[in-house]
């Protein structure tokens, strides 16, 4: 830890943490809450708690990569649960600036670097342990957004969680349909991917929100095979070799060779 926010009072770690400015992560530092009238309580604690069970105790050994870290709650829990190495990747150093802040007061080493979920490909390397929280529905090409990160990223679990609206129903799908079939898209537990195109909850960056059976109809798409639902939004997945649609990699497999 850096000697100078070490020696932080409580109202210089409130003070710095405001001059980093909106917190979304609500995070305890040595009792100074970052986020303490967050819209949805104390997040992600609350939603922490509903998940962390399904998730290795014990890390050790392992490396993790948290792909929208934001201001790295996810990240220094998984430092905490002993993970060799966490890597928090973010496109806005505003966010990432509150992780390194937090990380320090956590007492916590975990790496941090600006990357966009779409340069994953960038990092070269495969994780043990991929976290995709909170991101899918911020994204205007969520689809590419999985596809890149099961091709480049994840070598085992991939833990995933969306903001979902719609039925919580899942229709078992046949693999096929005739074209005049309609009724199908009519039913509540088809796959539904909503746009977005002015804003939800004031946040223009809301694309794309899926229902329950749309989260889980793209990861089996992109190559993930869902191994539990502890809570409603979060899926724990394992990486599948084999995607859903050919030709989802980026570049163009025909380039790479040339
Ligand atoms: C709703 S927050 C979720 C933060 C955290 N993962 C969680 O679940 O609490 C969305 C985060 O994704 C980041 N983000 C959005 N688009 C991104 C992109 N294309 N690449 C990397 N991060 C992105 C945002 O900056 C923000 O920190």
């Amino acid at each position: 830890m850096q000697d100078t926010n070490c020696r932080l009072t409580p109202e210089e770690i409130r003070q710095r943490a405001l001059e980093l400015g909106d917190w979304f992560h609500n995070i305890d530092l040595r009792g100074v809450q970052t986020a303490p009238h967050h819209f949805l309580g104390d997040y992600p604690a609350v939603k922490w708690n509903q998940f962390a069970d399904a998730l290795p105790a014990d890390l050790r050994g392992k490396t993790v990569l948290d792909i929208g870290c934001n201001a790295g709650f996810y990240s220094i829990e998984m430092k905490r649960r002993g993970a060799d190495r966490v890597l928090g990747i973010d496109f806005d150093e505003t966010y990432l600036e509150q992780a390194r802040f937090a990380a320090e007061l956590c007492g916590v080493d975990i790496e941090l670097r600006m990357l966009s979920v779409y340069d994953v490909a960038d990092l070269g390397e495969t994780f043990d342990l991929v976290l995709f929280m909170g991101v899918l529905y911020h994204l205007r090409h969520p689809l590419l957004a999985l596809d890149l990160i099961h091709e480049h990223v994840v070598k085992d679990l991939f833990v995933f969680q969306s903001l979902q609206r719609g039925s919580p129903e899942v229709e078992a799908l046949q693999e096929n349909y005739p074209f005049q079939e309609q009724e199908i898209f009519e039913r509540e537990g088809f796959p539904r991917l909503h746009f977005i195109e002015k804003r939800y909850s004031d946040d223009q960056t809301n694309w794309w929100i899926p229902n329950r059976a749309c989260s889980e109809a793209m990861l089996r798409s992109a190559g993930f095979e869902i191994l539990d639902h502890p809570e409603e939004e979060v899926f724990i997945c394992r990486r599948g070799d084999t995607t859903g649609a050919s030709g989802a990699v980026y570049p163009a497999r025909g380039r790479m060779r040339d």
